[in-house]
């Protein structure tokens, strides 16, 4: 007898399993179209309309995903998006890549999921893998996810739907590591459910990591940003006392960086930045409270990281200090205010702390980010400058926020009146140089 995981398994062997992604943004729209160019048929779902109307007129908003990419898969009928839960309905399999961000108190906001899981509820059905893709806390996929979803119909995971977790580790803006070859791990509810996810998955994946529990996997994509943050944090440290000791950082670090073995680089900056290094450890951490274990590492990282926008002032105050300026009343140009080079997002972007801090000194400030032509975060609303080196050289500090490639450093450093670079964005040029105030 032919039973509901093997003939799963065969739809998506032969690719006529049908696929949707809740969820349209830097993970789930990528996601979409490496399921579309595989040959699944794959529908999109997200609440946010010019989205939706964005993907089916051809058009992708994330810079990873080329335009013609997608309109070439409109064009032959494997993609469509809807704000509409119930097209998922005839879907075989689902993967769910909404936000995980944190409330203003520091917890996990879970809400993104919760509300993905019962949207989806009614439209499960025997036959159905369901995979989590949203970084969270180990247990979220067992305990929230799965009763949400076993509610509806009587329905019983392992028996008539399949539920796992695999956690995204998509890096925007890098070309050599990219959705389709970057090993993806893959735990389920029960060693069935596993088996059926990684069997989907593995058909547009060049790699999948089978792991024994959704748990694992969600811990796995933990320890992975975890081990980030906390490094980070040690070389924003390492940062800190060099400057107190007069010793290069930079140079420190690739002296060491050199070592072929046992080492791994990480380097300093004005703060954590995006949806992930910043956020994920902090569910980690919010977890183990709950059970009377305090994350040591965890907290104390942050505290270092969640402290270098103030530090990275500190540095403006020294620069303009030079030329016997105060930050009140100074122009302050802000160069670059993604989270990192090269990409467009801004989440958690340690540049909307330092313009906050400058602003409260009563520094006048200006940005420029060629990926980011407006900020409108929270009571923050500005337009990037229209003329860069125009500004460059009426600002009485550039600070370099974000090392964009595209910036030509020497000519800025060249028309500038001081540089702050929290980035080594110059360079030997910037070592000694009597114009510019290193991190
Ligand atoms: N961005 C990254 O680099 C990255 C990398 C690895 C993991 N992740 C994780 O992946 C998850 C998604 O992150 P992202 O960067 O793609 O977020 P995003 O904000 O870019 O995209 C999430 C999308 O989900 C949509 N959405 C919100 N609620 C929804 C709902 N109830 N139903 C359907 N769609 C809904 C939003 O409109 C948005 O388009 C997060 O948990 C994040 O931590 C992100």
């Amino acid at each position: 007898m032919t039973t509901i995981k093997a003939t799963l398994i065969k739809k998506f062997a032969d690719h006529t399993a049908r696929i949707g992604i809740i969820g349209l943004g830097y993970v789930g729209l990528p996601l979409a179209v490496v399921f579309a160019e595989a040959g699944f048929n794959v529908i999109g779902i997200d609440p946010i309309r010019e989205k939706v109307d964005a993907i089916n007129r051809g058009e992708s908003y994330i810079l990873d995903v080329d335009s013609n990419r997608v309109k070439a898969l409109m064009d032959a009928g494997k993609l469509k998006a809807s704000t509409d839960y119930a097209n998922l309905g005839d879907s075989d399999a689902v993967s769910i890549c909404v936000p995980t961000p944190l409330r203003k108190t520091g917890d996990p906001d879970l809400s993104f999921i919760a509300s993905a899981a019962k949207s989806l509820a009614p439209y499960v059905h025997r036959g159905m893998v369901i995979v989590l893709e949203s970084s969270t806390y180990p247990g979220t996929t067992r305990e929230m996810v799965l009763p949400e979803l076993e509610s509806e119909d009587g329905l019983k995971v392992c028996e008539d739907f399949f539920l796992a977790f695999s956690p995204e580790r998509v890096d925007p803006g890098r070309e050599d590591w990219t959705t389709i070859n970057t090993p993806k791990v893959i735990g389920g509810i029960s060693p069935d459910c596993g088996e059926v996810a990684a069997a989907w998955y593995g058909q547009a994946l060049e790699k999948v990591v089978p792991v024994s529990t959704c748990e694992v996997a969600e811990m796995a994509k933990l320890l992975e940003n975890t081990f980030r943050m906390i490094n980070i944090g040690l070389v924003n440290e390492l940062a800190i006392m060099c400057d107190r000791l007069k010793v290069d950082v930079w140079e420190v670090i690739e002296a060491a960086a050199t070592k072929p073995f046992g080492f791994m680089k990480f380097t300093p900056g004005p703060g954590l930045g995006g949806h992930c290094i910043p956020i994920d450890p902090l569910y980690l951490s919010w977890k183990l409270r709950s059970l009377n274990y305090n994350a040591r590492f965890i907290e104390l990282a942050s505290e270092i990281n969640t402290y270098m926008p103030r530090y990275t002032l500190g540095k403006i105050q020294d620069a303009l200090n030079i030329h016997k300026k105060s930050v009140n009343g100074s122009r302050v140009l802000i160069l670059g205010v993604a989270y990192k080079p090269d990409i467009d997002d801004l989440r958690e972007s340690p540049a909307l702390d330092v313009i906050h801090l400058l602003q409260e000194k009563g520094a006048d400030v200006v940005y420029h980010d060629p990926y980011i032509s407006q900020i409108d975060h929270e009571n923050l609303q500005m337009c990037s400058v229209k003329d860069l080196m125009q500004e460059v050289v009426q600002a009485d500090c550039v600070a370099i926020i974000t090392n964009h490639s595209q910036y030509d450093y020497p000519a800025i450093l060249d028309a500038a009146q001081m540089v702050v670079d929290t980035r080594n964005a110059l360079g030997d040029l910037g070592k000694n140089h009597p114009k510019v105030v290193r991190l």
